[in-house]
């Protein structure tokens, strides 16, 4: 298959692309596209084949299910049931945006589609290509990230070409997204409301709208238990090289990078640093990558990916990482490069010793 690479300008869309696209998708082909969040792989939600072939061309496991994404808040009441009024509230506030919610799911979508879960994911995003594809694809478009399970989640068109390249029909070509981290996952079938997967929409966000939600910790862990999303149990956005994330104060940090770096180094191996602004300076030997100011975390959670995916293509053999404080979007951050480092952390006080 050759895939078709379109570039699209949001601010004056092609209509006659964004028709073709949603063919595609109506005919049951994949078309991934740009969100606020990542880059997703649209299929047609309401139909099996779509789920099957998402899971085939990601290499993905069938039981982890696809979030449907849909363009008008009404759309909601025909793929999910006992919506409660604390849900309007928050797609009143929120959507379109980064919030993905998950309800009982109603009989038209199949169970293929949701991993075979009686639950279903629902998000409207912001992205005003992604809204407009969706309505032209039928308006309910399962997207996964657009990378192969268990890679970097896209941010940049050129990385769904990097994974996808021949295994899909269409890549809608945005630019660069404009957040770089998946959506906040929000379980609104318990109480208080859970969240699964942080975001840029925070606890306290929600909080602010609805009262108290929960943010179970242990579901950000590595567990062996049956995680409420499924998708949280597989190792993801996980670098070839080996990643580890250095936790102590920040001078302590940087020294223990600094050591590791050299001790490697010695060894032959072929070392890289994930730093920020305000430490990049502070590394003479090695790769060095600069994730961005620490004053503005937002930034940071938008070159985690790009970063992650760079130290591929350069071949790097062992990572270390800053740490990034662990509030508002940080905590975010900080939960997908954990998952990228398979949960390595090490403390810089036992470097130093
Ligand atoms: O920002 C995003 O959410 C992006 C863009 C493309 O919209 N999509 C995305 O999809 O991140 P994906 O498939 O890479 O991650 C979806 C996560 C998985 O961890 C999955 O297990 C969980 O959502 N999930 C989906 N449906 C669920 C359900 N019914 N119950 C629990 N977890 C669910
Ligand atoms: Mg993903």
């Amino acid at each position: 298959m050759v895939t078709e690479v379109v570039k699209i300008n949001r601010d004056s869309m092609d209509a006659k692309l964004i028709q073709k696209a949603g063919r595609i998708l109506q005919n049951g082909g994949l078309v991934a596209f740009p969100t606020e969040t990542v880059y997703g792989l649209g299929a047609n939600a309401l139909d099996v084949d779509g789920a099957k072939k998402t899971y085939g061309v990601k290499g993905r496991p069938a039981d982890n299910p696809l979030i449907v994404h849909i363009a008008h808040y009404d759309d909601l009441k025909e793929i999910a049931q006992n919506i409660a009024p604390v849900a309007e509230k928050l797609a009143k506030v929120f959507w379109p945006g980064p919030l993905t919610m998950i309800f009982e799911k109603r009989a038209l979508v199949p169970l293929g589609t949701t991993g075979g879960l009686d639950t279903v994911a629902v998000r409207m995003p912001k992205d005003k290509i992604a809204l407009a594809l969706i309505e032209a694809g039928g308006g309910y478009v399962s997207a996964p990230s657009a990378n192969i399970s268990g890679r970097p989640s896209p941010t940049l068109a050129e990385h769904v070409l990097e994974d996808l390249d021949g295994k899909i029909e269409m890549i809608v070509d945005g630019g660069a997204v404009d957040m770089g981290v998946e959506s906040t996952i929000l379980d609104m079938t318990v109480q208080p409301p859970m969240i699964l997967r942080p975001g840029f929409i925070t606890a306290e966000m929600l909080e602010e709208v609805i009262g108290s939600v929960a943010l179970n910790r242990e579901r950000l862990e590595e567990s062996d238990s049956k995680p409420k999303a499924p998708g949280m149990k597989y190792r993801h956005y996980a670098p070839k090289g080996s990643l580890s994330i250095i936790e102590g104060d920040l001078p302590m940090e940087v020294s223990a990078i600094q050591k590791l770096v050299k001790e490697k180094q010695k060894e032959g191996k072929r070392v890289a640093v994930i730093a920020t602004d305000e430490t990049v300076a502070l590394y003479p030997d090695g790769i060095v990558k600069n994730l961005g100011s620490r004053k503005e975390v937002a930034g940071i959670a938008g070159n985690l990916y790009r970063i992650l995916r760079e130290l591929d293509q350069e071949e790097v053999e062992f990572i270390y990482s800053e740490s990034i404080p662990q509030e508002g979007i940080g905590i975010a951050v900080m939960n997908r490069l954990e998952k990228a480092a398979g949960f390595k952390r090490i403390s810089a006080e036992t470097i130093l010793l």
